[in-house]
């Protein structure tokens, strides 16, 4: 992954950095494409106010708050909705390449189809956030059509900081695409790229 893999203690002696926590949230579904093509898991990302695609969450105070509780504040504003978040959802973090002393916490928690769903509605009507620094909540496509569409078109558009590889990892790890899909999504999109 992009960026240098750090611990979370050593991240946390670090009083001269700063510190963002970044959260995806998944559900699995039933739901099928076209009434055919089984979509199995939603993930979800959000189109940043630069252009970016990125995960929700921000900068969090270790000073004034947990990096879980500030994460929760951070989902508050951006999807209106404070979903809980523990440590026992903290995945990884990570020493940003730019900007310099920053430091980077990503995590992943499963919710229900429903608790997406009102998620979703929220980050629309109750998010001091939408349309701001937050552009629209987006479902990241996981699987690949024939055309390279779904995943491939999506890893080839624009992220935010290491926000691309965390997706990767993720997807990887919580086993939401097969590693042969997902290598294969990874080499269309590069061709789409250039
Ligand atoms: P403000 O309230 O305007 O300060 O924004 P914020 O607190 O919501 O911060 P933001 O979400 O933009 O995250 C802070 C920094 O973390 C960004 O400037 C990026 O460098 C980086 N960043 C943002 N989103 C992601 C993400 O999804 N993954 C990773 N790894 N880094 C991100
Ligand atoms: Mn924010
Ligand atoms: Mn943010
Ligand atoms: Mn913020
Ligand atoms: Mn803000
Ligand atoms: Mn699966």
């Amino acid at each position: 992954m992009a960026g240098k893999d750090i611990t979370r203690e050593d991240a946390l002696s670090r009083l001269d950095h700063k510190h963002a926590c970044h959260i995806l949230l998944y559900a699995d579904s039933r739901a099928k494409l076209f009434g055919k093509i089984p979509i199995k898991h939603i993930v979800l990302m959000q189109m940043r106010f630069d252009g970016l695609l990125g995960f929700p969450g921000g900068l969090v105070k270790p000073s004034e708050e947990s990096l879980e509780a500030g994460l929760c504040r951070e989902l508050q504003e951006e999807l209106g909705v404070a979903v809980p978040v523990t440590i026992d959802h903290y995945v990884s973090t990570h020493l940003a390449q730019s900007p310099p002393h920053l430091i980077l916490h990503f995590y992943c928690k499963k919710i229900t189809e429903a608790e997406l769903l009102e998620i979703e509605r929220a980050a629309v009507s109750n998010a001091v956030d939408h349309g701001l620094e937050v552009m629209g909540l987006t479902r990241v496509p996981l699987y690949t059509l024939r055309n390279g569409g779904g995943l491939p078109w999506f890893l080839s558009h624009s992220f935010i900081s290491n926000s691309r590889a965390q997706l990767l990892e993720a997807l990887r790890r919580l086993d939401l695409v097969s590693p042969q899909t997902l290598e294969e999504a990874v080499q269309k999109a590069e061709e789409m790229r250039c």
